[in-house]
């Protein structure tokens, strides 16, 4: 017999992982729809959105470093708008893996690799 305890601790888990997986979307996706809208279809930059820096010619190590900031670990506060939207973004569900976009912006866009 299943003991009752156990198995609304293992539904918990289960809804707690799908949540997980649900918040999380591919880099791509979230890419064409927000970051493209201030950074460019390709990283190039837009020049309606000035103050918006290119990242076509930045190191996969360096957008790391710069998502992780961003995302709120700190490391320095050079990126309060981008903070702001990225709040935003996350607002509307879409969030995504710092390495995961990192990889994709280099693969994608930096002409130099
Ligand atoms: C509403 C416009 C806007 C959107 C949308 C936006 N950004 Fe930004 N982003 C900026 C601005 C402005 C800056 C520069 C100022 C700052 O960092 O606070 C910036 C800075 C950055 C930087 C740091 C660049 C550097 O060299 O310091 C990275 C990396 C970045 N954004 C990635 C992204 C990614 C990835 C997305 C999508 C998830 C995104 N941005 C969406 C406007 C935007």
């Amino acid at each position: 017999m299943v003991n009752p305890k156990n198995s609304i601790a293992l539904l918990l888990l289960v809804g707690m992982v799908s949540g997980l997986n649900a918040g999380t979307m591919k880099s791509d996706a979230v890419y064409a729809k927000m970051c493209s809208l201030c950074h460019g279809k390709q990283g190039q930059g837009n020049p309606n959105v000035p103050d918006a820096p290119a990242l076509n010619s930045q190191s996969k190590e360096d957008l790391v470093i710069k998502l992780s900031d961003i995302k709120g670990k700190n490391f320095d506060n050079a990126h309060a708008k981008m903070e702001n939207n990225q709040k935003i973004i996350e607002m509307r569900g879409m969030k995504y893996n710092v390495h995961e976009m990192a990889e994709y912006i280099h693969k994608n866009f930096n002409k130099e690799k």
